[in-house]
């Protein structure tokens, strides 16, 4: 339990990165939180207009979560699970912006990449086919974090499913002004920079 307990600060230390508010920053677009729908996730860092640096976030907000996993993994199973969901509550809930943080999809996937890996390809295939019908980022995670908790169950993985499970709910949470805006068909689409237009 003491394992667990530990990977569960290291992953939720790792977790609480805010890459996209960071990197906005430092590279002189000044306040993340500001601007689009005001998330420090990479959809909203590409409504700065700097690709890279969303490709960079995406990235890095990824990694941090597949990290977190990997450093669990060396005291076992179990406390590789308790770093994943460490690693996704600190990118939600960071200590240093006040708890509030990202939606955790990139951390979602990262997570998923560590744990195993076809869930979390399983979770980009669903994205892209979704992007790329719907233009709609936050609709493409609602429905590839959905697929990747069926992607667990059908290959028997129980355990994963159930953390999956609740990763899902806290990200359908997190998303509940991008379903409000879905809803009235106000949501923004990829490529657009201003909500509603
Ligand atoms: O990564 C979060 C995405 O699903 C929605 O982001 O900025 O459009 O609320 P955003």
């Amino acid at each position: 339990l003491g394992l667990c307990l530990f990977s569960f600060v290291v992953g939720y230390l790792l977790g609480s990165i805010p890459f996209g508010l960071i990197l906005t920053k430092l590279s002189g677009g000044g306040d993340v939180r500001k601007i689009g729908s005001g998330n420090i996730g990479a959809t909203n860092v590409l409504r700065t207009g700097n690709k890279p640096l969303a490709a960079l976030t995406l990235l890095l907000d990824v990694l941090k979560g597949t990290a977190a996993v990997l450093i669990g993994a060396q005291f076992g199973p179990a406390a590789a699970v308790a770093a994943g969901l460490g690693a996704f509550l600190g990118h939600l809930f960071p200590v240093w912006l006040g708890f509030r943080g990202g939606k955790g999809v990139a951390t979602f996937i990262g997570v998923a990449l560590g744990l195993y890996w076809p869930a979390a390809v399983a979770f980009c295939v669903v994205w892209l086919l979704v992007a790329v019908t719907t233009r709609y980022s936050s609709l493409s995670a609602l429905v590839a974090s959905a697929a990747t908790v069926c992607a667990f169950a059908v290959t028997g993985r129980w355990w994963l499913a159930a953390l999956f499970f609740v990763l899902t709910i806290l990200l359908y949470v997190r998303h509940a002004a991008n379903i409000e805006r879905l809803m009235k068909g106000q949501e923004t689409r990829i490529g657009q920079s201003k909500q509603g237009s």
